[in-house]
């Protein structure tokens, strides 16, 4: 009889110790958000030149998504072109970029509620007057980023004789300032904020020629942490959080 209890007494006490190793464990895979961002996109992500942090619209808005929902976000800065393969082969479960929700993407990611507009512009040497349009392309080398919107959209105007493309934005615009480009096609606010730092070198051509929606992109089995991602976001509209930071970065 003793025999019988003191095995139940150690059969409890075994249970006890490996719910306690178990569940925290368990617990641990919510308890970070890893996030993949080619910070060389400002003013939606960016390396701050002063202190060296990543910043941005993007990157505070799923910074306070996180505190929200009391999960730690890590951000990693990495390649645009590559970062749907990173998110699939799970080196982080949110991609945090400026990136369009098209329809080519949903068929391998799925993509949160829409979090900002946005739409691409023509970009060209502030003393040119030869490019007012898209048609004025003609003949013209555009530079644009590799796989981006911008490039696909350069890539169907008809009769640009060189699409020019560049793994960072940036490396974009010192094409169209040595003269090696005529053009850059790239997001609105991106331009703005180009053409805000270098005063001088460039100018916007025409208004936006596309509407665009960004969404942050998860892995489409990840539908739990979408759903959490996407009433979040309610929150933070509800809540002015997000004007807060759409103030700091879009704000005069
Ligand atoms: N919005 C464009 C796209 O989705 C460009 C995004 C580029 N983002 C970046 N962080 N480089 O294709």
């Amino acid at each position: 009889m003793k025999k019988g209890i003191l095995i139940t007494g150690i059969i409890i006490v075994l249970i006890v110790l490996l719910l306690l190793v178990v569940l925290p464990g368990n617990k641990k895979s919510e308890e970070v958000i890893k996030v993949g961002s080619d910070a060389a996109f400002a003013p939606f992500e960016y390396v701050d030149a002063q202190t060296g942090e990543l910043k941005g619209f993007d990157l505070d808005l799923m910074r306070a998504i996180g505190e929200e929902l009391g999960i730690k976000v890590e951000i990693y800065n990495v390649a645009w072109d590559g970062i749907i393969p990173g998110l699939l082969g799970g080196n982080y479960n949110v991609i945090a970029s400026g990136m369009t929700i098209t329809e080519e993407r949903k068929e391998v990611v799925n993509f949160t509620e829409p979090y900002i507009n946005a739409g691409l512009v023509i970009v060209v040497r502030a003393d040119d007057h030869s490019i007012t349009t898209k048609d004025d392309l003609l003949g013209k080398k555009v530079a644009v980023q590799i796989s981006s919107t911008g490039d696909f959209e350069a890539t169907k105007i008809p009769g640009i004789a060189e699409v020019k493309r560049f793994n960072a934005p940036p490396d974009t615009f010192l094409e169209l300032k040595n003269g090696g480009a005529d053009a850059v096609i790239i997001d609105l606010a991106v331009a703005a904020e180009q053409i805000k730092a270098t005063p001088g070198l460039y100018k916007m051509a025409a208004e936006p020629f596309t509407t665009e929606e960004y969404g942050f992109a998860l892995r489409k089995n990840d539908t739990l942490l979408l759903e959490k991602i996407n009433q979040t976001l309610i929150t933070l509209k509800e809540n002015g959080k997000y004007d807060e930071i759409y103030q700091e970065y879009f704000g005069e």
